[in-house]
């Protein structure tokens, strides 16, 4: 193969998908911008957004991030966003058992749905809020195995394990 074949694509095209309110815009706001949205709005119809960075290889690459709006009124757009995706985020928060009830419809959905060749992370949002934890890591993480999906715990507003979450599936397309 020519020098650099086996790299990963210059454009990676990944969506976020999950429940309103688990955090998937302070998610990007804070890996593409290094900040924080207390009062963050519902997002309507999709967001989107570019980041470019280079690869522990020191290769270029640029994520196309397509931010969907998780409000039940939307969900027949997501297709629109995960049909050409290399990767997509299934996003839901520690404190929301409901959300991680959802997180399990939209991996349904992708692995009937999406390109097979799709590189899923599951994202436990909201990990600073331990004291009102409704779902374990442990039943993230082995849920997450059990469908060869990426696991990361973060926190949008403390930043920790956003990056991980990018750099990850980055390898994986690798
Ligand atoms: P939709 O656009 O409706 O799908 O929601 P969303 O998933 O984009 O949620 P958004 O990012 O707008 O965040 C919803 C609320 O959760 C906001 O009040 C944020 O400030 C808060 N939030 C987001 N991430 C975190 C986090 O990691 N920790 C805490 N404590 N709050 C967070
Ligand atoms: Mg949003």
């Amino acid at each position: 193969p020519p020098p650099g074949a086996a790299g990963p694509p210059p454009r990676v095209k990944l969506v976020l998908l999950g429940d309103s309110g688990v955090g998937k815009s302070c998610l990007v706001l804070r890996y593409v911008r290094g900040q924080f949205d207390e009062a963050s709005k519902i997002t309507v119809g999709a967001a989107f957004m570019s980041h470019q960075v280079m690869t522990p290889e020191g290769k270029s690459l640029k994520f196309e991030i397509w931010d969907t709006a998780g409000q039940e009124r939307y969900l027949s757009l997501a297709p629109l966003y995960y049909r050409g995706a290399h990767a997509a985020c299934v996003v839901y928060s520690i404190d929301s058992r409901e959300s991680f009830e959802k997180a399990r419809y939209w991996v349904d959905q992708l692995q009937r749905n999406a390109p097979g060749s799709i590189v899923i992370a599951l994202v436990a949002n909201k990990s600073d809020l331990a004291d009102r934890r409704e779902v374990p890591e442990e039943e993230g993480r082995s849920f997450a195995e059990a469908h060869r999906m990426l696991f990361c715990e973060a926190s949008a507003k403390t930043a920790a394990g956003v990056a991980d979450i990018f750099e990850g599936v980055a390898m994986r397309l690798t």
